[in-house]
């Protein structure tokens, strides 16, 4: 089979991101999770973070979706490694469907669902860290 009928309208980075997923599992002691759906189609993403001063030492995701997903989620975490929690909210879905050199137009919606993820997971993080600043007040 010719090499572009196997890639279809996928780049072959998404191609390898899918195959050879980056990241994927779970942090049993993640400082923050944030978990979101895709109304859209149903498939859900988890994320965990590891978070130190701000700073994203180790993020891990669990996808229960699509290829697009998978591959999203998988850049997602890769480019949010070793930034700071507020440079990571920074990142848009398109810069990460970018990272993959593009998205088929009819998946660019699957590469929200990883945006969504970190913007939950920092979310989760900055009320953890809140609570905690108010009770070492106390
Ligand atoms: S089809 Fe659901 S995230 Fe891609």
């Amino acid at each position: 089979m010719p090499k572009d009928d196997m890639l279809g309208p996928y780049s072959e980075k998404v191609m390898d991101h899918f195959m050879n997923p980056r990241n994927m599992g779970e942090i049993k002691d993640a400082d923050a999770v944030g978990t979101v759906g895709n109304p859209a189609c149903g498939d859900v993403m988890r994320l965990y973070l590891k978070v130190s001063d701000d700073k994203i030492l180790d993020a891990k995701f669990k996808t229960f979706g699509c290829g697009a997903a998978i591959a999203t989620s998988s850049m997602a975490t890769e480019m949010i490694k070793g930034k700071t929690v507020d440079e990571s909210l920074k990142i848009t879905n398109e810069a990460v469907a970018e990272a993959l050199d593009g998205l088929p137009p009819n998946k660019m919606h699957c590469s929200v669902l990883a945006q969504e993820a970190i913007e939950a997971a920092i979310n989760n993080y900055k009320e953890k860290s809140d609570t905690k600043q108010t009770s070492d007040e106390k």
